[in-house]
């Protein structure tokens, strides 16, 4: 326990974000409720190739955070709990989602626990229209014309037509692998 009642309390929000989906946003949006600050840390992952540059990424969540000054944006690669003490932070926040996401979850915050038992991560749930929402599907549907906006914010939505479109429209990108978000 820390014990002083002025402490901030700091969150980080990892992900890949390619891009931020309204599922992502709702887990922004109750993190807030629970901390001062929030760090949306865009994570390096070499087994992922984006679709979205990480400024461009940033970007968007900038815009998705409508100037909240709680919500800083940033970009990391290395250990999550090195930059989150880098940070200040205490707490690492994860959304779970369907049932699928527990075991790849759990992993993490046991890894990372064992890593950094200073670092909490926080796990909080997904809205229902969530629950199956994920940033590769989301690519998918966009790469083939279908309407996503009721799933990813606004600035994200526009984003993909702007970038889907300037790819000739019919591809989702991102180096073609399967899981390569
Ligand atoms: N709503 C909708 N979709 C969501 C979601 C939500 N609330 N939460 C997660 N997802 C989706 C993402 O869109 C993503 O989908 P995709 O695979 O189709 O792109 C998927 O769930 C998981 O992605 P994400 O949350 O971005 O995690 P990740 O697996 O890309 O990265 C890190 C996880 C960044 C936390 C992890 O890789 C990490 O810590 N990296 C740093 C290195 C490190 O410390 N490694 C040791 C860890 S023990």
């Amino acid at each position: 326990m820390s014990g002083a009642t002025t402490d901030r309390r700091i969150a980080v929000y990892p992900g890949t974000f390619d891009p931020m989906t309204n599922g992502h946003a709702d887990i922004l949006r109750r993190s807030l409720q629970v901390f001062d600050q929030v760090v949306v840390a865009l994570a390096e992952n070499p087994r992922k190739t984006p679709l979205f540059t990480t400024p461009e990424r940033t970007a968007m969540i900038r815009e998705v955070a409508g100037g909240d000054p709680r919500v800083d944006v940033d970009a990391f690669d290395g250990l999550l709990v090195e930059y989150a003490r880098r940070r200040g932070a205490r707490f690492v926040v994860r959304g779970l989602r369907a049932l699928a996401d527990f075991e790849y979850e759990f992993q993490l915050a046991h890894m990372n626990r064992h890593l950094a038992p200073d670092v909490e991560t926080v796990f909080l749930m997904t809205s229902e229209e969530s629950f199956y929402v994920s940033s590769t599907l989301v690519k998918e549907v966009a790469g083939m014309g279908g309407d996503c906006s009721r799933i990813v914010p606004p600035a994200v939505a526009r984003a993909l037509a702007a970038k889907l479109g300037s790819m000739g429209g019919g591809k989702t990108g991102g180096g073609g692998g399967g899981s390569g978000t």
